[in-house]
């Protein structure tokens, strides 16, 4: 198929801005909320240090990254020495400890592919998930929330982004379309590549930051402060990064040849990678490179079926973006 876009909107689409950041700002999480979750980290924190006095627990996901909309779930990390023991019976001795401190709906998931113990908190009924070890998923999360720092634009898309990924059912890995990290990770590439650019590439600066985590370096620039005004010259609004984005998605990403790269801040060839076919259940057909496992392509879950639904998903939102008179309703309009 060939797919052209508009590269003009037929209303001004700043007129809609204001629309955008109210529903923005409905979904962004109270200070109360966030106090309460850091309280359920400090008990359980108490719980685990009580049990193994080295280890600690660290917030990685949504409710750190500050991508995260109200009323999600909490991810967190236990960071425990298990070179004398399996990952699977530090989750069941956790989930024991859990269910006897009175946390509701205890279960260990020791099979998942991350195994994790999940729970309800009785007091403020937060359902939070702990893993174990899984510190590249914290080092990630850092990453993300220095690049929201740097230009709030950021956090305002990727709201808009991922509300409009779980209205429209395309933000579920096991069923063959996109994780929330995924899309957090295609808003930060999209702004990078804008011109002027409104994001830098962190891993490509000197590193102020850096850390080894599973034989991985990981180091990047994270004195965020210092690039407040990073963007300063690219003008455009929430409204008007909407409709790039999606226009982008549909229309200017070349699928067949092409993975996106936080890392490089650009694009890299899919031939570069040997991505070019199927390789087990990784099909590559939408390739977006995890900043840190670099042979890990977060689009590996979409298959022949999800793509296209993700595409035309795309191709609706942008003519929704492009010709609607009153596009936000349309746009965020359940699947
Ligand atoms: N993660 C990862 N690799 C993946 C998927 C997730 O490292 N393939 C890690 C990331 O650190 C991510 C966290 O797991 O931040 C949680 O992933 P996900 O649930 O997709 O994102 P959230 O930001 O928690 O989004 P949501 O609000 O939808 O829960
Ligand atoms: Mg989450």
């Amino acid at each position: 198929r060939i797919r052209r876009g508009s590269i003009k909107c037929r209303y001004d689409i700043r007129r809609f801005s204001s629309v955008f950041l109210s529903i923005y700002n409905s979904l962004v999480p109270s200070e109360d909320e966030i106090n309460k979750q850091k309280q359920l980290l400090m008990s359980l924190k108490k719980l685990v240090k009580k049990e193994w006095p080295d280890a600690d627990l660290h917030l990685y996901g949504s409710c750190a990254n500050s991508f995260g909309v109200s009323n999600s779930d909490i991810d967190i990390c236990l960071a425990i020495d298990d070179s004398e023991t399996t990952k699977a019976d530090i989750l069941l001795r956790l989930a024991d400890i859990l269910q006897l401190n009175g946390f509701q709906n205890v279960q260990a998931l020791t099979r998942a592919r991350v195994p994790i113990v999940k729970l309800m908190d009785p007091v403020f009924s937060i359902s939070c998930d702990i893993c174990v070890n899984n510190l590249l998923a914290v080092v990630n999360t850092k990453l993300l929330r220095d690049y929201a720092q740097i230009d709030e634009r950021l956090r305002q898309l990727a709201f808009l982004v991922k509300h409009w990924a779980k209205s429209r059912e395309v933000n579920e890995a096991y069923q063959g379309t996109l994780s929330s990290y995924a899309y957090v990770l295609m808003c930060i590439h999209f702004l990078q590549q804008c011109k002027p650019s409104i994001l830098p590439c962190l891993q490509e600066m000197k590193a102020t930051y850096a850390v080894t985590v599973e034989g991985k370096n990981c180091a990047f620039f994270d004195k965020v402060k210092e690039l407040r005004n990073f963007g300063f010259s690219n003008k455009e609004d929430v409204s008007e990064l909407l409709w790039g984005f999606f226009n982008y998605w549909a229309y200017q990403h070349d699928y067949t040849n092409n993975v996106i790269s936080v890392r490089t801040g650009s694009i890299i060839r899919k031939h570069a990678k040997n991505w070019t076919k199927r390789i087990g259940n990784d099909r590559h057909l939408i390739c977006i490179e995890d900043p840190f496992e670099i042979s890990h392509d977060l689009g590996r879950v979409v298959d022949k079926y999800s793509i296209w639904i993700l595409r035309e998903e795309f191709e609706r939102a942008a003519s929704i973006l492009q010709d609607y008179r009153d596009p936000c309703t349309e746009l965020f309009k359940r699947y």
